[in-house]
């Protein structure tokens, strides 16, 4: 990972991301590289795109946390995503991230159950699918390899689209 300017890492990723403002690395308590060196979004050597802080990856998570809050038999998914940890754990062989990949790839994650055939619901109310550019956003993290980018302490209530139809818990 090259170093460049933080104006030219800024530009190109202000699209998609937040701000460039405020996402250096004051959090600390990561993998000391240069990751997270002056900003969170430094673009790859073929300088095509910048590099996704977890946190945005974290606020695409909201819809998750409505499910995945604990192990059952107290979380209805199973296992919690609260936390960068639990996307690192193992479950059946790989780590979380790489089932994630899977699972909102296919789009059988978010499970969104409409609760209406039978009136039984997975949760009430239902989950709603991710919007595309909130996909995309976790799919980038992932495929950039589920680094700790930026810093791992996110606020829980920051959501990646406005409308996630179920209720999240809270860490
Ligand atoms: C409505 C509840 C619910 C929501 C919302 C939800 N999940 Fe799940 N999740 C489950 C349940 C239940 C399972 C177990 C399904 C099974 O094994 O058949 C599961 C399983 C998984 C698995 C394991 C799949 C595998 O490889 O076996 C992953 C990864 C996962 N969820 C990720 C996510 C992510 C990422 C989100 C948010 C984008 C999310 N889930 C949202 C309920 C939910």
């Amino acid at each position: 990972m090259r170093a460049r300017t933080a104006l030219a890492a800024c530009s190109l990723a202000a699209a998609g991301y937040a701000a460039c403002a405020g996402q250096d690395s004051a959090s600390g308590g990561d993998r000391g590289d240069a990751h997270v060196a002056t900003d969170a979004r430094q673009p790859d050597p073929d300088g095509s795109i910048g590099l996704v802080p977890f946190c945005e990856a974290y606020k695409a998570m909201r819809t998750c946390r409505c499910c995945h809050f604990a192990e059952p038999p107290d979380g209805i998914g199973p296992f919690p995503l609260f936390t960068y940890e639990d996307t690192q754990q193992e479950y059946f062989g790989d780590p979380v991230y790489v089932r994630m990949r899977r699972a909102l790839d296919t789009d059988f994650m978010p499970l969104v159950d409409s609760c209406d055939d039978d009136g039984v619901c997975v949760i009430d109310p239902p989950a709603k699918p991710l919007e595309p550019r909130c996909k995309q956003t976790l799919l980038d993290w992932i495929d950039q390899g589920a680094l700790p980018v930026g810093g791992t302490t996110c606020d829980p209530d920051l959501s990646c689209q406005a409308d996630i139809g179920c209720n999240p818990q809270r860490p």
